[in-house]
């Protein structure tokens, strides 16, 4: 049964560690600055930018009807997808796909003080992640980053280096058949008000192009010659700790999906000056409504790291 009995469990010193994480993913950017130019610290290479609509369902059950999707409106929403590495790589390389929204004209107290006008989410590939926590995604991220691949292969022949990420890199390995085809996951919850979900994001064509690895934005862009690409949005509520943790990002949560809204697509060609704009654009889950605010200690750490990203990026 759907609750609202969901409690954060807040360590009093993880807002210090948050901001040695956020000082970790600077220096990474920095390093990068003179091989590729500014950038974002992760998800550093964009697919695409895309102008979207989002349309929220009518007869909600009264659970899911908060914030903004407290009535069946129309949103304007701009999004950009891409490879979450922190170096660029070929398509066709193995990597984790970002799918980043950013829905306009809304309205509220937002979750960083003031008035929000926007509400962001960001997605990816996995409905789940391996490791449980800021520290050890770090770590993963440190140790991908700092070795050449080679010794990469030596720390996976003995996990006890860090145990996870043997399976970390096998979810980096997931089959993944193009952006138009696949479902994204917020994998860790957001507020719903006084609840909490996980939202989905399904896509609603199925008509895989065994070619799209070769180029995944040529992929999306043809596609939208021919018409709309639409997804249907749904959220996945919290109803006790044991099947739906709030704190655990390693645990696939048991309990429904409901469908809350349809995120639309319209036909669009590449236009340069939206992914520019994307490019410099904030994508932080913490650019949010209050009622949508991030929840668990992994998305807590990603309050320091988007601002800190984002700060780097825009002064290099
Ligand atoms: C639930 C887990 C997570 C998901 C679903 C996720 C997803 C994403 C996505 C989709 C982007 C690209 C956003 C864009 O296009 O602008 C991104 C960027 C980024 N992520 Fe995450 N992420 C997660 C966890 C984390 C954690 C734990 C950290 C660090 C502590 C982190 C650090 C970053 C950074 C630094 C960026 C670049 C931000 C920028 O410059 O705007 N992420 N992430």
């Amino acid at each position: 049964m759907v609750s609202d009995r969901w409690v954060e469990k807040i360590a009093p010193d993880e807002a210090e560690r948050h901001r040695a994480q956020a000082a970790f993913f600077v220096k990474l950017q920095e390093q990068r600055v003179g091989r590729y130019g500014a950038g974002r610290s992760l998800h550093r290479t964009q697919v695409a930018a895309l102008h979207a609509e989002v349309r929220v369902d009518e007869n909600l059950p009264d659970y899911a009807r908060r914030g903004m999707f407290a009535a069946p409106v129309t949103y304007q929403a701009r999004i950009r997808l891409s490879n979450g590495g922190f170096d660029p790589a070929p398509d066709r390389a193995p990597n984790i796909r970002g799918f980043a929204i950013k829905v306009l004209g809304v309205s509220g107290e937002a979750a960083l003080g003031g008035q929000a006008d926007s509400q962001n989410f960001t997605l990816i590939n996995r409905e789940t992640l391996s490791v449980g926590n800021s520290a050890d995604f770090t770590k993963i991220v440190e140790i991908g980053s700092s070795r050449p691949v080679a010794m990469l292969g030596a720390i996976v022949r003995k996990p006890s280096v860090v145990p996870k990420i043997a399976t970390a890199l096998k979810d980096f390995k997931a089959p993944f058949s193009g952006f138009a085809t696949e479902s994204f996951y917020s994998v860790a919850p957001v507020a719903f008000g006084a609840y909490a979900a996980r939202l989905k994001l399904s896509a609603t064509t199925s008509t895989v192009n065994q070619a799209a690895s070769d180029d995944w934005s040529a992929d999306v862009y043809s596609r939208l010659v021919g018409g709309p690409l639409e997804y249907v949005v749904q959220a996945q509520f919290f109803e006790d700790e044991q099947r739906t943790p709030i704190e655990d990002p390693t645990v696939n949560w048991n309990a429904p999906y409901i469908d809350v809204a349809r995120l639309v697509i319209p036909s669009q060609q590449s236009d340069d000056g939206l992914r520019d704009a994307a490019e410099r654009d904030d994508f932080s889950p913490w650019n949010c409504l209050r009622d949508h605010r991030p929840l668990g200690e992994i998305m807590r750490a990603r309050r320091a790291a988007y601002a800190a990203s984002r700060r780097t990026r825009s002064e290099a």
